[in-house]
C-alpha cells in the first residue's frame, strides 16, 4: 500500500487536501434556520411531543443517519425538513449525547444546496467526523432524480463543510437512479462502504471500498431480491454480532404473507459471513423481521467496547402521522443494545434507561380490571402465567386510541392491537418471561422475555395514561413514571 496507509501519515495528507477542498455552508443560511427553528418552537402543541425519544426540534423527521462517537460524545443525525411538518428538500438534524439517554439538539448539520441530503453513515477519520451522504439532485429525464454519494467533514462536531470535489461515488454498475443511503465501515486498510439500489424492479445491495475517502471502487452486488425480496433495498448495515456479520436493511415492496409484512415497509436481516477476500456475503437468506410493531423502519448501528447499538425511525411511511398537525412528525426508537442469541438478534433498552425512573407507582399484585394511573410516562415490566392470557389496555384519561398488548396462549402469540390495527408475532421464550413495556406521549415499546420479541408502535390518546390488567389472572407489576430527557 501506499506510505500513508498508517493513519498519522493518512491525517496529515487529508489535512492538507482538505484545506483547499471544503467549503462552508451559507452563513447567512443557516442563521436564519436556526433563527426560524427556536421562534417556530413556541407553536408546537406539545400533547404528543416525546419526553425520551428523539425528535426534531420542528417539522419533519425521517431516517436516523450517521450515528457516530466523536470526541466523547455520541452524535446522531437525523433527515429532517424544517419548514413543514411533511417530507421536503432534505437537511440533516442533529442531536447528541453523552449517554444515549440524555440528548441535545445542536444545529442543523447540512443544509441542502443543488443536492438534497439524504441518508448516509459517519466515521471518525483523524480529527475529523465525516459524513457520507446521498446527493439527490432532480433532473430533466425520467425518473427525474440522481442519486450519487457526497462528503461532509467537521473538525468540531457541529460544523460541517462539504466536500467540493462532491459526488465522490456516482459509478452504478447498471445506471440505475436508486442508489442510495451509504453505510461505512472501516476493515483494516480500507473503509468500505454498503448503498442500497434497485436493479430491473429487484432490490439489492453494493459493496465499494476506499483507501482514502475520495476515491471508490465498486467490489460486488452483495445481496440481491430474488424477486420475491422486494423493488428496492433501502438502509442497508453490515456488522458483526456473536461472530457472524449481520446483514440488516429496509426492504420495500414484500408482500404481506399472514401476520408478516403489514407494514408499508419492512426491516430485517440475513445471518451469514462477509468473505473480504471475494467479497461475498453467504447467506441461507433466512428473512427476519427485527421489530414486529407497526411503526419502525431505517435504522442505524454503533459499536464500541464489544457492544452493539441500534436505533430506528419510529415511524413509517403512507400512513396518517397524527401529530404533523401540531407543528413537528417523527421520533426515533430508544436506543437499544443487540446480542445473536442462536440465530435471532435480540433488543434490549440500555442498562442506564433506569435512570430515567423519577417515582414507583405500582409494586407487587395487579388484580383483574385493576388500573394504574400515568403522567404522560411510563416504565411497567409485568410478570403472568403463560397458561392463561395476559392483556393490558393502554388509553388516555381523555379518550383517544385504546391500545392491548395481549399473550394469546391459544395461538401462542403476542398481540398489538391499536384500535383494530393488529401486529402479531409467535413468542416462544428463550429465558424469562417477563414484559418491559414503556410508554411515551405517543409511542409504546414492548420488550418480551429477553428482547427477542419486540413491538415499536406509535399510539395517540388523550392526556395521561391509564393502563389496565384486563387479564383474567393477577400479574405481577412494577411500574414507574420517567423524566424528560430530550428537550420539549
Ligand atoms: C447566502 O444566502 C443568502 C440568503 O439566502 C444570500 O443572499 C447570499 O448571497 C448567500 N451567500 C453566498 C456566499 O452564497
Ligand atoms: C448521476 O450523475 C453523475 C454525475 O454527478 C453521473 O456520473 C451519473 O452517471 C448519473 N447517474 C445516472 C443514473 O444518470
Ligand atoms: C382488536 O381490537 C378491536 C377493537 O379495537 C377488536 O374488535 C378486535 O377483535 C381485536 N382483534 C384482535 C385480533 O384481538
Amino acid at each position: 500500500m501506499f506510505a500513508w496507509s498508517t493513519p498519522v501519515a493518512l491525517a496529515a495528507v487529508l489535512a492538507v487536501t482538505l484545506g483547499q477542498a471544503l467549503r462552508q455552508q451559507n452563513e447567512t443560511t443557516k442563521r436564519e434556520l436556526e433563527e426560524y427553528i427556536a421562534d417556530k418552537k413556541a407553536e408546537i402543541n406539545p400533547r404528543y411531543r416525546p419526553h425520551y425519544h428523539i425528535s426534531p426540534p420542528v417539522g419533519w423527521m425521517n431516517d436516523p443517519n450517521g450515528f457516530s462517537y466523536y470526541k466523547e460524545k455520541f452524535h446522531l443525525f437525523y433527515q429532517f425538513y424544517p419548514y413543514d411538518s411533511v417530507w421536503g428538500p432534505m437537511h440533516w438534524g442533529h442531536v447528541s449525547s453523552s449517554n444515549l439517554i440524555d440528548w441535545e439538539h445542536l444545529p442543523t448539520a447540512l443544509i441542502p444546496e443543488t443536492e438534497m441530503c439524504f441518508s448516509g453513515g459517519a466515521v471518525v477519520h483523524g480529527d475529523d467526523l465525516v459524513l457520507l451522504y446521498t446527493g439527490r439532485v432532480t433532473t430533466d429525464t425520467d425518473p427525474f432524480y440522481n442519486e450519487t454519494q457526497y462528503l461532509a467533514f467537521s473538525n468540531d462536531g457541529v460544523n460541517f463543510r462539504k466536500y467540493e470535489g462532491n459526488p465522490v461515488l456516482s459509478y452504478v454498475p447498471d445506471n440505475s437512479a436508486d442508489f442510495r443511503d451509504p453505510k461505512i465501515w472501516k476493515f483494516k486498510d480500507h473503509w468500505y462502504v454498503v448503498i442500497g439500489s434497485s436493479s430491473n424492479k429487484r432490490g439489492r445491495v453494493l459493496l465499494y471500498r476506499s483507501g482514502d475517502l475520495f476515491n471508490w471502487e465498486f467490489l460486488s452486488v452483495l445481496g440481491e431480491s430474488d424477486g420475491d425480496m422486494g423493488y428496492m433495498w433501502e438502509c442497508p448495515d453490515l456488522f458483526e454480532l456473536g461472530g457472524k456479520t449481520i446483514f440488516l436493511w429496509s426492504p420495500q415492496g414484500l408482500e404481506p404473507k399472514g401476520d408478516r409484512y403489514k407494514n408499508t415497509y419492512q426491516t430485517g436481516y440475513y445471518i451469514g459471513e462477509l468473505d473480504y477476500e471475494t467479497f461475498e456475503f453467504k447467506t441461507d437468506k433466512y428473512f427476519q423481521e427485527l421489530d414486529y410493531g407497526h411503526d419502525f423502519y431505517a435504522t442505524q448501528t454503533i459499536q464500541g467496547d464489544g457492544k452493539t447499538y441500534l436505533i430506528g425511525w419510529f415511524n413509517m411511511w403512507e400512513v396518517p402521522h397524527l401529530e404533523k398537525e401540531d407543528g413537528w412528525a417523527g421520533t426515533t426508537t430508544l436506543v437499544r443494545e443487540l446480542q445473536l442469541i442462536g440465530t435471532r438478534i435480540t433488543m434490549n433498552p440500555l442498562e442506564g434507561i433506569q435512570d430515567l425512573r423519577t417515582d414507583s407507582v405500582h409494586n407487587g399484585d395487579l388484580e383483574p380490571q385493576q388500573a394504574i394511573e400515568f403522567g404522560p410516562t411510563a416504565e411497567i415490566i409485568l410478570q403472568g402465567c403463560l397458561d392463561q392470557k395476559i392483556e393490558l389496555l393502554i388509553q388516555g384519561k381523555e379518550g383517544g386510541l385504546v391500545t392491548t398488548v395481549t399473550w394469546d396462549p391459544e395461538v401462542g402469540k403476542v398481540i398489538v392491537n391499536r384500535s383494530g390495527e393488529v401486529r402479531q408475532v409467535e413468542w416462544v421464550p428463550i429465558g424469562k418471561t417477563s414484559w418491559r413495556l414503556f410508554l411515551d406521549a405517543s409511542s409504546l415499546e414492548l420488550f418480551c422475555g429477553e428482547g427477542e420479541v419486540v413491538f415499536s408502535s406509535r399510539i395517540f390518546s388523550d392526556g395521561d395514561w391509564v393502563v389496565k390488567n384486563s387479564s383474567p389472572q393477577t400479574l405481577s407489576v412494577e411500574a414507574y413514571r420517567l423524566r424528560r430527557s430530550v428537550p420539549a
